[in-house]
């Protein structure tokens, strides 16, 4: 029978080859608070409750658990979830070596192992049984357990569940099994408010104020417009991109065409009526 080994993750030393770890530098990434969610997320880590964060693309969630982790002091293990993610990919599996199978742990088992905190990414996109594998992690029991070797992982104080995902109506069919939603704590982020939106621009796209404030009010035109056209509408993120084209040289039109216009929609006449509003807000000179 082929020998088994298990590799164990070490503490943070040797070359970590680790997928999505946060950069350890000093200083938490910069994260614009929206209300009261960072109090939120350390009451979390310290009660060792997951945590289930919902908003629209590009508002801030994957910022905000960079942010938390850095504070924290905490390894973070991020996994953007897709249709093809399944139940081994997240815990592990065995692989053929030199004569040899090895078991190699997966994000999971190793956050669980390490104390990390492992945040999945936009959970819906994955496969129905990865959501299996969490519920044992996510209520009090914090078990991890590994059919394949037969182990049973306890998580220790320190690991921290986090998952998100954008409640668009692209994703009402998918949703989230009620057995899981009422596992995790819940947030709902949405975009910031304008003095805080201003403020992101500013220090992430480089924008002046009077250009950070400019984005900000064409977002708010574009968020009141699109609610029914479009399955998604100007995020943070588009405005950050749009601020730093301009901030490189870019008339601020043809920013907000390439980084915001043409980045939501290929309709022709959706892009027709959204540019008509770049146009009211931001006038036809640059
Ligand atoms: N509250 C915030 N503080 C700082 N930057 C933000 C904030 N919200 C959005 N951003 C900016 O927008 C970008 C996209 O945010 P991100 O966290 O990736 O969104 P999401 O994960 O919700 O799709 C970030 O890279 C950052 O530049
Ligand atoms: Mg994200």
């Amino acid at each position: 029978m082929a020998h088994t080994v298990h590799t164990v993750a070490s503490q943070g030393s040797g070359p970590s080859n680790a997928l999505g770890r946060s950069p350890a530098v000093g200083g938490a990434p910069f994260y614009a608070a929206q209300g009261s969610e960072c109090a939120l997320f350390e009451h979390c880590f310290a009660q060792q409750l997951p945590l289930l964060i919902k908003g629209p693309t590009g508002c801030g969630k994957t910022r905000f658990v960079e942010h938390m982790a850095a504070r924290l002091g905490r390894a973070l293990i991020t996994v953007s979830c897709h249709d093809d993610l399944s139940a081994a990919d997240l815990v592990g599996r065995h692989l053929i070596g030199q004569g040899n199978t090895v078991w190699t742990d997966g994000p999971l088992t190793r956050a669980v192992r390490e104390g990390a905190i492992l945040y999945l990414d936009e959970i819906v996109e994955a496969r129905k049984d990865t959501t299996v594998v969490l519920h044992p992690l996510a209520d009090d029991r914090r078990l991890l357990p590994i059919e394949r070797t037969g182990e049973l992982l306890k998580a220790p104080p320190e690991f921290m569940l986090v998952i998100s995902y954008n409640p668009g109506y692209q994703n009402l069919l998918k949703g989230l099994k009620p057995s899981t939603r009422q596992r995790f704590t819940a947030l709902s982020l949405s975009y910031p408010a304008p003095a805080v939106e201003r403020a992101i621009l500013e220090r992430e796209g480089h924008a002046s104020p009077a250009l950070a404030a400019r984005l900000v009010q064409l977002a708010q035109a574009l968020r009141r417009l699109t609610d029914h056209d479009l399955e998604e509408t100007a995020s943070t993120r588009l405005l950050v991109m749009a601020a730093r084209l301009v901030t490189s040289g870019l008339p601020l039109r043809d920013a907000c065409r390439a980084a915001v216009v043409d980045a939501l929609t290929d309709d022709a006449e959706t892009i027709q009526a959204l540019d008509e509003v770049v146009r009211a807000v931001v006038g036809d000179e640059d």
